[in-house]
């Protein structure tokens, strides 16, 4: 028996809806906001005002291009959280009066796990190419650093986190102080092609386990592009391009690094990542490479999934769905993963 899923994504600044039936992609509509462009960052409570404008056409639009009307879903998938509480609050109370509407179950998804998920979302003119159980996902995202083992589309271990900031965040606020503008990630990335990444070098976090540190790079970067510029005011004008990649390459080293201990303390071999921040080129080619060193499968999302989007929210739904899974109508969204 087949299933059809609207999913609804509104954790952030992206307005999304997406259709999928048995894990085939059959619509996938983003509304981005632009309104946030002139501040350098998201606000918050312009984003909820835009998500409740956007709401209606987005899904209408998504339900039209996939060729199904609203009464053969057979459940609405929305993000529940981790994310920002005004925007997450349009998506899940839009679920529940299209639950009680249509008279369909909801079912919950955490955000996180959706992107980490992207990569089973299937397309009917793309070969299948899903990593099999478990695989360990790097999640790189604006909000998150993760090594996550994943059992089933169910089950979840966090190995490893960020104890403050999340890699997304360095680049976004280094761009930012930097200058260069937001947000800081495809900035960063962009200028990076042009310059040496072994130009200069910052300190890197020593920090056991598998948890992640980004503050201490960051900080390294600002105090040496300040005492430069005192220096000579045009440094960050004539080293930007260098300046970029030196500090991307930091990350993805500090990012591999603990990946690498991660396959090697668990055998895994199928590894996976997702997140804005897996957009990133240079992370994508040395993740592809290392793989290759150490005969792992690697799993790059494609890039309309590796930011915020309701298709990969459909697809946890899916399969949460099939997993018997239902939301009551009194869930109320959380913005932080610890409430989830
Ligand atoms: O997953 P996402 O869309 O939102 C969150 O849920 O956080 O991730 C947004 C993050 C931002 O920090 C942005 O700078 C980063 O992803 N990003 C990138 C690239 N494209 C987006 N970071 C590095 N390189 C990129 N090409």
């Amino acid at each position: 028996m087949s299933h059809i899923i609207l999913g609804i994504e509104s954790s952030c600044d992206d307005t999304s809806a997406a259709v999928v039936k048995d894990a085939y992609l059959l619509s996938n509509v983003i509304a981005s906001q632009a309104v946030h462009k002139d501040f350098g960052g998201v606000v918050p409570e312009l984003a909820s005002r835009a998500h409740e404008q956007n709401i209606v056409p987005v899904v209408s639009r998504a339900l039209e291009l996939a060729g199904v009307t609203a009464d053969q879903i057979d459940a609405i998938a929305f993000t529940r959280g981790p994310g920002l509480l005004g925007s997450l609050l349009v998506g899940t109370s839009f679920a529940k009066t299209l639950s009680i509407a249509l008279n369909k179950p909801m079912v919950m998804v955490n955000h996180l796990q959706g992107h980490i998920l992207a990569g089973f979302v299937r397309q009917y003119d793309k070969p299948v190419c899903e990593p099999s159980f478990p695989f360990l996902c790097l999640l790189v995202s604006g909000g998150n650093s993760q090594i996550v083992k994943v059992s089933s589309p169910t089950e979840y271990e966090i190995l490893g986190q960020t104890i403050d900031d999340a890699v997304g965040e360095a680049f976004d606020k280094c761009s930012k102080m930097m200058g260069l503008g937001y947000p800081g990630g495809p900035i960063i990335d962009k200028l990076a092609k042009q310059g040496d990444p072994e130009r200069f070098k910052f300190s890197k976090p020593h920090i056991p386990g598998l948890d992640y540190s980004f503050s201490g790079v960051k900080t390294s970067l600002l105090y040496f592009v300040r005492d430069e510029i005192a220096k000579d005011p045009d440094f960050m004008e004539k080293n930007k391009e260098d300046i970029c990649a030196s500090f991307q390459k930091t990350l993805i080293d500090i990012l591999l690094d603990k990946l690498v201990k991660a396959a090697k303390q668990t055998g895994i071999k199928e590894i996976a990542i997702g997140g804005g921040v897996s957009a990133n080129s240079a992370l994508r080619e040395r993740i592809t490479l290392e793989g290759k060193k150490r005969g792992w499968n690697t799993y790059l999302p494609e890039f309309k999934f590796t930011t915020d989007n309701a298709a990969m929210i459909a697809i946890a739904g899916y399969f949460r769905f099939l997993a018997g899974e239902r939301a009551p109508l009194d869930v109320a969204p959380v913005s932080r993963l610890s409430d989830f």
